[in-house]
């Protein structure tokens, strides 16, 4: 069994994050989700796993390197233009070789990892097995039809009468007749090889698809609210920690659900979990409210943030309204300015988007 993450694509919804970053690389409780996923793979047992990459490709190689520190071995797929998941599959031949194997969206971050989904795969001669989760706005998925026996006959995109309320989620199996089914469909209306039309293709010429229905939450972290959410669900889920070499001044409050990070320093400050707070980031006079993550080399001082990620190297400073629901990107400065006359002054990247 081998793994294949797909991590190419053009992240137009996280703009302008993802202007300057692959989307996968942005920290979810201060780990990218592409090392969640790596990691959801590996503790299924399996090893050797290719990794789809575009245009963001040394960024991405340079964060993964060859796998080892997730005792994996990663191999890099260039595909040369977003064509698609399918034509992702197609261009994966090689390396795939003819063997079973699980495909992971590199955006996308699941509860409780896919080790039944992995052993139910093995332990059944079905063609393909696709994870779907019950959702309450089905129109807005990919959607499965199921037959009595309990496998797929149809899957509709975006249906406006779903045929149920199982959306597919980005995690898919397969044996080697989908590189039949990628050879045989052509672009959609979008001008993608699309993964449901492959899959189509195999239930329509006889090969048994079988559902994976996920119990857990499931995000897809394509937008920013997205990843806020993604965030707060995992802050959730991780085991606090303070690393021995954080320093907590005797003034400071820090909640039992929060984690501070290598050399991290909370001054006069108020933590209130699940909460992280990256490797070398001060937090002074400030209080850091429940689901927020704080990344690497920040620096937060006289302010008050809400569930909000701010990403590493960046200054929030002399705030006086309690900045919420907020994704700052790197290297980001936001401070009070003792300027006259008093106003806003904005220096925004394409795409940003400001609520005062
Ligand atoms: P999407 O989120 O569907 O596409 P995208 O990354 O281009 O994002 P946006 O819609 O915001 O522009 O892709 C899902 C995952 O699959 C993501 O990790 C990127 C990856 N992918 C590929 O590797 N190759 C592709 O051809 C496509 C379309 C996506």
């Amino acid at each position: 069994m081998k793994g294949l993450i797909l991590s190419g694509g053009k992240g137009t919804r996280l703009y302008p994050l993802t202007y300057t970053r692959a989307k996968q690389l942005i920290p979810v409780a201060n780990k990218p989700v592409l090392v969640r996923v790596i990691e959801a793979i590996h503790d299924a047992g399996v090893s050797e796993i290719g990794v789809v990459v575009g245009h963001t490709a040394p960024e991405i190689q340079a964060a993964l390197g060859n796998g080892s520190r997730w005792d994996v071995s990663l191999t890099y797929i260039q595909q040369d233009r977003p064509d698609g998941l399918a034509h992702a599959v197609k261009i994966a031949r090689e390396f795939l070789n003819d063997e079973p194997f699980v495909m992971f969206l590199g955006d996308n971050v699941i509860e409780g990892g896919i080790s039944q989904l992995i052993r139910d795969f093995a332990e059944n001669e079905w063609n393909s097995q696709i994870v779907l989760k019950a959702v309450d706005n089905a129109s807005a998925y990919g959607v499965a039809k199921l037959r009595a026996d309990g496998s797929i006959e149809a899957l509709v995109e975006k249906p406006e009468a779903p045929p149920s309320n199982l959306a597919l989620v980005g995690i898919y199996m397969f044996d080697k007749h989908v590189f039949e089914a990628v050879d045989a469909i052509r672009p959609s209306a979008r001008g993608e090889y699309e993964i449901t039309d492959a899959i189509q293709w195999l239930i329509d010429h006889g090969h048994t698809v079988f559902p994976h229905i996920h119990r857990g939450w499931w995000i897809d972290t394509g937008k920013p609210t997205d990843m806020l959410e993604a965030n707060s669900h995992v802050l959730e889920e991780i085991p606090p920690c303070i690393a021995a070499s954080a320093r907590i001044d005797t003034r400071s409050v820090v909640d039992s659900r929060v984690t501070v990070q290598e050399g991290a320093k909370i001054v006069n400050s108020i933590l209130r979990g699940p909460t992280v707070i990256g490797q070398d980031t001060l937090i002074e006079n400030s209080y850091i409210g429940p689901f927020t993550s704080i990344y690497h080399n920040c620096q937060i001082r006289n302010c008050e943030i809400e569930r909000s990620i701010i990403l590493e190297n960046s200054r929030v400073i002399d705030i006086e309204r309690t900045l919420r629901d907020s994704l700052i990107g790197r290297n980001a400065s936001v401070k009070r300015s003792a300027e006259k006359p008093s106003g806003i002054k904005m220096n925004l990247g394409d795409h940003s988007a400001l609520w005062v």
